[in-house]
């Protein structure tokens, strides 16, 4: 069963650029992760002034083992840095229920 890992961000006072400029520069090793199945940066408009970084992966454990990994660390060099663009995160993890898009993609692989 795939799982949603949200990384829940505020923003320091006036960094929503900078914060947005560092995910366009960011290192992309993500996308290599074993079980890796999707990444989102949300920008947001109502109701929510965090960012949402919303990722998909094929289990709990392909998670964990990037959480865990040097391309995570790598994947966070500029927010280790210093100069924060963030004042707080915090992580919401789901499972995911239903997918109605992938249904589809496989019903039309497999017809
Ligand atoms: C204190 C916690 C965290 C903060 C402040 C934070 C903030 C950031 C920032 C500013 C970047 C842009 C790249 C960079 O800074 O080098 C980034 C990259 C990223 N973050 Fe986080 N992050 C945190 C933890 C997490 C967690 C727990 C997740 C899991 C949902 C996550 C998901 C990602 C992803 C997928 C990328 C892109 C990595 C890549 O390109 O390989 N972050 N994060």
């Amino acid at each position: 069963m795939s799982v949603v890992k949200i990384n829940a961000i505020t923003p320091a006072e006036g960094a929503e650029e900078r914060l947005e400029a560092r995910f366009g520069d960011r290192v992309r090793e993500v996308e290599g992760m074993e079980g890796f199945e999707g990444f989102e940066l949300l920008r947001p408009v109502k109701g929510e002034t965090r960012y949402y970084v919303y990722t998909r992966w094929r289990s709990e454990e392909d998670f964990e083992r990037w959480v865990n990994s040097d391309a995570f660390k790598r994947g966070h060099a500029q927010s280790n840095g210093g100069d924060p663009v963030a004042t707080h995160a915090t992580l919401l993890a789901f499972e995911v229920v239903e997918w109605p898009v992938q249904q589809a993609l496989d019903e039309r692989t497999m017809a």
